[in-house]
């Protein structure tokens, strides 16, 4: 099974979501839950479930080195994939690159859609009756790598930010396991190999 690397900042319940899909039957293992902040709540679930932890506050460290004391903690883990999940700092593009094409995050908004802070009091702003989350492939552009997959959440009469950040959540514990799951078993599937064949062929210039 992949190797996962969960990052977090908070209370962690898409990192939960994670970790139980993992045990029972998801094609992927959690090998490390690190985080930025010691007191995240999501670190000592992680230890009751026997997961590794590692914490580290960015307080009073460069951006950089935070980033690098991270991927050398990741790196013994050995895992082979990152996946954010409520990793409340913004990374180093060095630290991005370094895994690119192997960092998933989820953003609580509907990509292209608002991303960066305050997504849900930003839609009920705007008036929008849908709103949602999106997974999607880290790149040095925030939040605005390729989605891989998306939820949808209807908007209801009375909604505040925080119960769309919930009913939000709880869409998120159903979409980040599924995205997470397909995307690391993508080399076993056909169609996927075939269409980045394809994708490849199409960027190469023209043969004389
Ligand atoms: C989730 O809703 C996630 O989408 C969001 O933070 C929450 C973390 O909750 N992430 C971002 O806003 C990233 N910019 P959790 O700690 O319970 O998983």
């Amino acid at each position: 099974r992949a190797k996962v690397a969960v990052l977090i900042s908070g209370a962690g319940s898409n990192m939960a979501a994670l970790l139980y899909a993992s045990q029972v039957g998801a094609p992927y293992e959690i090998v490390l839950v690190a985080s930025n902040d010691p007191h995240a709540g999501g670190l000592s679930l992680a230890e009751s479930e026997g997961i590794p932890t590692f914490a580290l506050s960015h307080k009073g460290l460069k951006r950089a080195e935070h980033d690098a004391a991270m991927d050398a903690a990741i790196r013994k883990s050995g895992a082979q994939y990152v996946a954010l999940a409520g990793y409340m700092r913004v990374l180093s593009d060095e630290m991005v690159q370094r895994w690119e094409g192997r960092m998933l995050n989820i953003h609580p908004s509907l990509l292209p859609k608002y991303k960066g802070l305050d997504p849900h009091a930003r839609a009920l702003e705007a008036g929008d009756e849908m709103v949602g989350a999106s997974v999607h492939l880290v790149t040095t552009e925030l939040d605005g790598g390729e989605v891989l997959g998306q939820a949808q959440v209807a908007v209801m009469g009375g909604d505040t930010p925080e119960t769309l950040a919930h009913r939000v959540k709880l869409a998120e514990h159903q979409l980040y396991p599924r995205v997470l799951g397909d995307y690391v078993s993508r080399g076993n599937d056909p169609e996927y190999l075939l269409g980045r064949v394809r994708a490849l062929a199409l960027a190469l210039p023209e043969a004389e």
